[in-house]
């Protein structure tokens, strides 16, 4: 029996994110070029999706290319480039018809034109879609969104749009890349790493972490399942205490 079912619809989480690591190994162990282990992780990219759509997750954010994954090997990168591209064109339909819209994070001019523009094309084909949101983090670092949003308000202080009181919670919020998202209330990281590696730092402040020794082209839906029900089974405090909860 799929774990699906045991999966409560009422406490889901709304935003999870997503560390997907491991591919590199997992080709090696098979005696394959890293860039295959990408390959067949797409494949783990499109189950997750529409698993978290057809479970009625809001927000999905992937953690597809960081800001220091431009110093890989140069002919990783152009590949990994391609497959975002060719991935883009063939997913459109599939967004289509579950009506999920496509979202970027991350500093995106810095992406090749030619992904950039097929990035904007899905973008904007997808904008009315409703179900879900599936963010891409492309180019992302969480300190340079950070920093980016630094810049944009000191310049608003400057230019008297805002004063220094103004700046809150919810004005840093709205200058960065994710200003459109909620809080992360999942994160997951495969393939045995236990870390965060400069993802959305500001966003998982209260998320719930969970780690998984799966690499990423193997995680099936039932690993995502695995990972929501336990998020299901703990208690988030927000700071309070349980008493306070109940
Ligand atoms: C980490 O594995 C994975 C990446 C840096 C890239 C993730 C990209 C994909 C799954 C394919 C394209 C994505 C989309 C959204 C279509 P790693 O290379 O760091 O693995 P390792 O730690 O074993 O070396």
């Amino acid at each position: 029996m799929s774990l699906k079912t045991t999966i409560s619809s009422e406490n889901l989480p709304s935003h999870i994110a997503i560390i997907m690591d491991g591919n590199g190994r997992w080709a090696k162990e098979k005696g394959f070029m890293r860039i295959f282990g990408h390959e067949n992780g797409t494949k783990s990219v499109r189950t997750t999706v529409e698993s978290c759509a057809e479970l009625g997750v809001k927000h999905l954010t992937l953690y597809a290319f960081s800001t220091e994954n431009w110093n890989r090997p140069k002919l990783e990168v152009k590949t990994l480039m391609q497959l975002l591209i060719s991935s883009l064109k063939k997913e459109i339909k599939t967004l289509q018809e579950n009506n999920i819209q496509l979202n970027a994070i991350g500093d995106l001019k810095t992406l090749p034109e030619k992904v950039y523009k097929e990035l904007l094309h899905v973008i904007d084909e997808t904008k009315e879609n409703s179900r879900m949101t599936l963010t891409l983090a492309l180019s992302y670092g969480s300190r340079d969104e950070l920093i980016n949003a630094m810049k944009l308000i000191s310049d608003k202080v400057k230019n008297n749009i805002i004063s220094v009181e103004n700046i809150d919670e919810t004005l840093i919020n709205q200058h960065l890349y994710t200003q459109n998202l909620p809080d992360v209330d999942l994160l997951i990281r495969t393939s045995g790493e236990k870390r965060i590696s400069n993802f959305l730092l500001w966003q998982i402040a209260y998320a719930e972490l969970y780690f998984t020794d799966v690499y990423w082209p193997d995680f099936t839906n039932e690993n995502l399942y695995e990972a929501i029900i336990n998020y299901q089974k703990r208690e988030r405090r927000f700071g309070k205490t349980s008493e306070q909860l109940n």
